[in-house]
């Protein structure tokens, strides 16, 4: 991981403060400032825009007036970060400053350390702060350790728990269900609480997602106003919320979900709450999503600076329904239009359980013998000697009660031992107890001995297509059994972490029955998210709208499939479907045999034209213009690249209404000084949106009057590539 301490870089400074002295973290243009009051208490001070050093921010007096992380008991607040029971079943914690120490990770990072102990008991609370002074992201987290004689109780360990002032706070949230995901919501905070959260055990973004936009004092806007954006790194369940008062600051607390999860804690084992990555800006939402882009692209993402392959999965074209002959002509059909790479998607294992239908096989990840004679290897070659990779599916946390898995380790799924097993997909399907080290070390054994075995993969899709639905471990203790929630997630790290490395560059997707794993926690082991199931290329740009948000264009999976579409009937335009996936991480899920002549062309074509752009939509800076959520019958956006010379632009007619008059469409993250020659790409038949196609303009026109774009019908799409001269 690029976050890595290296011991060269790191300068320590520890210090014990005296009362009223402030603790300050920066990034470029924003800071944070704590402050250790008479008491010894922790005080959070300020968070916002870099104040003038002539302000005398040490002497500045903050109206926030709340503890860096609340404890329950004895302090009163309105809300908690943590509660606890201690080993002698007392409920009360006080938390107090001893030191802090701030470490240089190097010139762009900084972490700072704020040492807390209880008054009385050996229990200790870490506070973090991390600063990524470039990209203006602080991440927040804590680390709770005790010494006491027997275990302790965590009932609440929120990772941050922030006052904020804000006159008119407004939040936008992504909520969604499979297959409708990242619909985004603006709502003005009322009084009280406002939660985000989840609580289904392993999908943790297939209802809301763990991330937000808090827009301080007005509805938000893509160019001004001030924004918080935040990031929850915790790939279970998790909760954030927003607390509004009349008469004092807005809380936010964010964290893992205490739901049904009282953590014990044992005698010297740390509990390392999950990051919240925050974003403070002046220039609205836009800038706030370009700050998390380029945090996650340079900290958080593995390669975050590789380019990811176009490519051919195997899913819609034939789901489960093949052989090897199938299999090969689809290889050939991606390697004959200019793929990379081809991922073979469910229904390629066991022997005793043919994976025929969903209901069998998971955990029996052998090939099937009857489906595939000749192997992976095969498959890989074919591969090869058409010069495209191969990759694979598995669903490594899964078993079907029908797999010689089960047979032979039913102890290994999580269940009641009194009550029968509620089974999910194809009623046969089960979680693997990932609390169990054994269970662990199997997903490790599967996922490396393929992979030894077959060194040549080199992608592969991870998906997890079940809730916890059965409560209980028959390896966790009676008294640990509400640890489940989370020594789940810690134990799919532990796998996570060791696969890496043991392969560190194998291409991974994280996938849950769609876009159910859409969250920074996978951003180190995983290079990009299958987003959602739906891949309507009309309801792909709203998710996608609300995904990139949060997430940089590189980490959404995006494909191209067959019309009429698989969930929604609609018929849309080979063009406009493309013009959509471009947007993202570019691949196909279709039989491209169905497609016609006319169709299999411009594919060819426009993966051709993705291989032009695709550093710039993969490590540009994007630019939101026309929201499909404004219902304006448009939609349109940008990658720029970061010297602002090359961009593209796309623009979709989402709905045609008659005798409509469409605006001129303004472009955006151009220097206004520079001339670009603007030049439509992606054409079909040749035809042209854009009358000044191929001629020069300044940034300022582009920017300030736009261009004219001819749209004749809906489903109608123009691309633009823009290039400094
Ligand atoms: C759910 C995934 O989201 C799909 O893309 C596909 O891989 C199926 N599972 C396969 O069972």
């Amino acid at each position: 991981m690029k976050t890595r301490i290296t011991f060269l870089f790191i300068f320590l400074l520890t210090f014990a403060l005296n009362a009223q002295e402030n603790i300050v973290v920066n990034t470029n243009t924003t800071q944070m400032v704590l402050k250790v009051d008479e008491d010894k208490n922790v005080k959070f001070e300020y968070f916002g825009k870099q104040l003038n050093a002539l302000d005398d921010l040490f002497k500045a007096n903050s109206n926030l007036d709340a503890d860096a992380y609340p404890a329950f008991g004895i302090r009163p607040d309105r809300i908690m970060a943590i509660r606890v029971k201690h080993a002698n079943d007392d409920r009360t914690l006080v938390l107090k400053y001893q030191s802090h120490d701030m470490v240089t990770v190097d010139d762009n990072v900084s972490l700072l350390t704020i040492h807390l102990k209880d008054e009385i008991y050996p229990f200790y609370v870490d506070l973090k702060y991390k600063a990524y002074k470039a990209e203006d992201v602080i991440e927040i987290w804590s680390e709770i350790h005790h010494t006491e004689k027997k275990s302790v109780t965590l009932y609440d360990y929120a990772s941050a728990c922030l006052p904020i002032n804000a006159r008119a706070p407004h939040i936008t949230h992504f909520h969604g269900s499979w297959a409708g995901e990242f619909m985004m919501e603006e709502t003005e905070l009322d009084h009280g609480t406002f939660t985000i959260e989840n609580t289904e055990g392993i999908r943790g973004s297939l209802g809301d997602n763990a991330s937000f936009i808090l827009s301080l004092n007005q509805a938000s806007s893509e160019d001004d106003g001030e924004v918080i954006a935040g990031a929850l790194a915790w790939s279970g369940n998790y909760k954030i919320s927003f607390s509004r008062d009349r008469y004092a600051p807005t809380i936010l607390k964010a964290g893992i979900n205490n739901y049904a999860s009282d953590y014990i804690l044992e005698k010297g084992e740390k509990f390392t709450t999950p990051a919240l990555a925050l974003t403070y800006c002046v220039e609205g939402k836009g800038q706030a999503s370009r700050n998390l882009h380029r945090y996650a692209r340079n900290y958080k993402l593995i390669d975050g600076k590789m380019e990811r392959k176009i490519l051919l999965n195997s899913w819609e074209g034939v789901y489960l329904d093949f052989d090897e002959e199938k299999i090969v002509e689809l290889i050939d059909d991606i390697a004959n239009i200019g793929g990379e790479l081809f991922v073979l998607d469910d229904g390629w294992f066991g022997n005793k359980y043919v994976r025929d239908k969903a209901d069998r096989g998971l955990g029996d990840w052998e090939v099937s013998e009857r489906k595939l004679p000749s192997g992976l290897k095969y498959l890989i070659d074919e591969s090869e000697k058409r010069g495209i990779k191969f990759g694979i599916w598995l669903e490594p946390e899964m078993a079907n009660v029908e797999s010689e898995l089960y047979e032979k380790h039913p102890e290994w799924v999580l269940q009641n031992t009194n009550r029968e097993l509620v089974k999910g997909r194809g009623k046969t399907q089960v979680v693997l107890d990932l609390t169990n080290p054994e269970v662990q070390q199997f997903i490790f054994d599967t996922l490396n001995d393929l992979l030894v075995k077959n060194p040549r993969i080199d992608y592969i899709k991870w998906d997890a297509n079940m809730e916890i639905a059965n409560y209980g471990s028959t390896y966790l203790s009676k008294e640990k059994q509400s640890n489940l929630y989370i020594d789940y997630h810690l134990g799919l790290q532990q796998v996570l972490k060791r696969l890496r490395q043991k392969h560190p560059h194998t291409t991974m997707q994280a996938c849950a029955s769609g876009g159910g794993r859409v969250n920074y926690a996978y951003l180190p082991y995983f290079h990009e998210f299958w987003a959602s199931d739906n891949t309507d290329a009309l309801q792909r740009i709203y998710t996608q709208w609300g995904m990139s948000h949060v997430y940089p264009a590189i980490t959404m999976a995006s494909h191209v499939s067959a019309s009429p579409n698989h969930q929604t009937g609609r018929i849309i335009p080979i063009k406009f479907r493309f013009d959509v996936a471009m947007t993202g991480r570019l691949g196909l899920e279709m039989q491209p045999k169905n497609m016609t002549d006319e169709e299999k062309n411009f594919s060819a074509e426009a993966i051709k034209t993705y291989k032009e752009i695709r550093p710039i939509v993969q490590f540009g800076d994007l630019y939101r213009l026309l929201s499909p959520f404004d219902n304006d019958h448009l939609s349109s956006l940008m990658y720029v690249d970061e010297q602002k010379q090359n961009a593209v632009y796309f623009a979709y007619y989402v709905e045609k209404m008659a005798r409509e008059k469409l605006p001129p469409f303004k472009l955006k993250g151009l220097d206004p000084n520079k001339r670009y020659r603007i030049t439509e790409i992606n054409k079909f038949d040749d035809k042209t949106h854009f009358k000044g196609d191929g001629e020069i303009y300044t940034g300022e026109f582009l920017m300030e009057t736009g261009i004219k774009i001819d749209f004749a019908k809906e489903y109608d799409s123009a691309v633009f590539q823009l290039n400094q001269m």
